[in-house]
């Protein structure tokens, strides 16, 4: 072949790729050029049988007219069909994972709260988001003047219907349904306050309220060697130990304030705990005799305790979370690293 004649050969290549207007065409006219077994493959097999001082010269007409083809079959789209099922799936690919969730915090130290107290016998009791006055205030000794019934407090949504503030409502409903003693139940679900949220406040967070009672009679120190069994479980912590700090609820007589040991230093003192060692954790007492009263029980027959703590706060400690917020954005940078 002559350079005027690869040169011809060029041209009408090129018209020929120009006037294709489907894939098979595109196709066969790369087979045909370019193919294993095309004409311009078989030009460059070829070379060796041209004279040697005019091989630069062909060689270069051939190679130009190689990439003007491979040029004008890749802007048919060549490239991707000739690739074909084939070359499509690359079996050297690492593969693609379907997204998995993972469970959220909160859910995680409810789920985490109902098997441990489960192992002592406590049930999940559940109650409505919605409560009368009469659950959660009356029945627990919290009169109509206390601030907590306030419009800025609570959200009231009727005269008779509010967004429950605590979970303590659900004892009533508890020894109500239950008729008589005894009953041993962890109720863990939403509250609602009117707080400004900040990285410790949110106007709806999530409690876990227990309570016990017997016919025997029950004890502080009952409820001390409980909260320390969850103490150790719930903060992986063998050597936690639990501390009562003397409060008032208006619902238990005696009333307190229970700190746990700290799960960071293990009690030495560092900055999760402000050097105290100790992290406050819940509210809890032995049940008022009004609170009984309130259910038609007779204090003098039964004793239990009861006690709250903050789900949040127990994942915000657990998890060292420094902001409430985080638990409500499902942010999942922030929720994978919890996995
Ligand atoms: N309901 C209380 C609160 O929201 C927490 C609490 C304290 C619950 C003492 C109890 C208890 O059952 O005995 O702050």
């Amino acid at each position: 072949m002559t350079l005027e004649e690869i040169e011809q050969g060029k041209a009408a290549s090129l018209a020929e790729i120009a006037a294709a207007d489907d894939a098979a065409t595109v196709e066969k006219l790369r087979v045909k050029y370019v193919g294993r077994n095309g004409s311009i493959p078989a030009l460059i097999k070829g070379m060796k049988d041209v004279p040697k001082d005019e091989r630069p010269a062909f060689g270069k007409a051939v190679q130009a007219w190689r990439a003007a083809v491979e040029a004008a079959l890749a802007e048919k789209g060549a490239g991707a069909k000739a690739a074909g099922p084939v070359a499509a799936v690359d079996a050297t690919l690492p593969g693609r994972w379907p997204a998995q969730g993972v469970e959220h915090p909160l859910s995680r130290v409810i789920a985490d709260a109902a098997r441990i107290f489960g192992k002592l016998g406590f049930t999940v009791a559940d109650g409505p988001d919605i409560e009368n006055p009469f659950n959660n205030f009356t029945a627990l000794n919290t009169p109509p003047h206390h601030p907590s019934q306030d419009r800025s407090d609570t959200f009231w949504l009727a005269a008779d219907a509010l967004l429950r503030t605590q979970t303590s409502p659900v004892q009533i409903r508890t020894m109500v349904a239950a008729k008589k003693p005894p009953v041993r139940v962890i109720c863990p679900g939403r509250t609602y306050r009117r707080d400004t949220t900040d990285a410790t406040h949110s106007a709806n967070f999530h409690q876990i309220e227990g309570l016990y009672v017997d016919t025997k009679p029950v004890s502080l120190a009952d409820l001390k060697s409980v909260l320390a069994y969850f103490a150790k479980e719930m903060m992986g912590n063998d050597g936690a130990g639990v501390r009562f700090r003397p409060h008032f609820f208006p619902f238990t007589e005696p009333s307190v304030e229970v700190d746990f040991t700290c799960h960071v230093c293990k009690g030495k003192g560092c900055n999760v705990c402000k050097q105290s060692g100790w992290i406050e954790i819940a509210g809890a007492g032995m049940v008022d005799p009004r609170v009984f009263g309130h259910v038609g029980w007779n204090p003098d027959e039964v004793s239990g305790y009861a006690f709250g703590f903050g789900v949040e706060r127990i994942a915000m400690i657990k998890y060292g979370i420094p902001d409430i917020r985080w638990l409500y954005e499902n942010d999942l940078r922030f929720l994978r690293q919890l996995a």
